[in-house]
């Protein structure tokens, strides 16, 4: 599955330009018994398979000892916090992390407490497995690495970067069935395209995710504009 991440896009090609690695590790390599067994049936019944908290804190512990006790460990599942991109920045800045991706109906409680593993969940919908809740983890992260980006202005740009959700964009032709783009991106000012593309990234913010706005950090110019479409709003709305 991790060949997505490994040989294609943005991070197939960090890997191959040596600015990151990401090492794939089959917990069987672990399991117990002639069949490498790394499940079992649920204490207490009910349906599915709970993963054996032993090949998971072998696992963990042959990479603690080559990375250092420190490397912190990051389960994925729908019962974790939230990931945002607050988080993803942070993890940006770390060394080494261990991404622990679930199966079946989940872990042995007793490995992710001997472990220290932090829960994190991509959304509140349920995968099958942590493997792709991990390739969005490692996608989001890589992308934040210096030089892995060939122009930085792309993350500075991102929806989220600075609280708010990204503005429209639009290429060439000028014209698609009867529909234009608007003029000022035509005009060559530059100051007006950045404060039309600012507006457009507030008033998206705005409308479709209020929330956001509630606690994104807002200096002067962006509180003014938010302003302004607010009124325009409320002059829209009037009988
Ligand atoms: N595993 C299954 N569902 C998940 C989710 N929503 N986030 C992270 N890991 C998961």
């Amino acid at each position: 599955m991790f060949s997505a991440v490994k040989e294609f896009g943005v991070t197939g090609r960090a890997i191959k330009n040596g600015l990151v690695t990401v090492d794939v590790i089959d917990l069987r390599q672990f399991g117990q018994g002639n069949y490498r067994q790394i499940d079992d049936r649920p204490f207490g019944g009910g349906p599915g398979m709970v993963m054996l908290a032993e090949p998971i804190i072998q696992c963990v512990s042959q990479l603690k000892r080559k990375y250092g006790d420190e490397i912190p460990v990051m389960y994925l599942s729908p019962q974790g916090r939230r990931l945002e991109q607050k988080q993803i920045n942070q993890f940006s800045n770390l060394s080494h992390f261990i991404l622990l991706c679930g199966r079946y109906e989940g872990v042995d409680q007793r490995a992710l407490d001997i472990i220290r593993a932090q829960e994190w969940s991509i959304g509140d919908y349920v995968l099958s497995g942590g493997e792709l809740a991990a390739m969005v983890l490692i996608d989001a992260v890589v992308r934040q690495i210096d030089g892995v980006l060939g122009n930085c202005e792309s993350i500075h740009n991102d929806s989220f970067a600075n609280g708010l959700l990204d503005c429209v964009h639009y290429t060439r032709p000028q014209s698609i069935r009867g529909r234009s783009i608007p003029d000022v991106l035509l005009s060559g000012d530059h100051v007006s395209i950045e404060q039309w593309r600012l507006k457009q990234s507030i008033s998206r913010t705005w409308e479709r995710r209020p929330d956001l706005l509630e606690n994104a950090e807002l200096d002067e110019q962006q509180k003014q504009i938010l302003e302004e479409i607010q009124n325009e709003q409320r002059v829209m709305e009037k009988p």
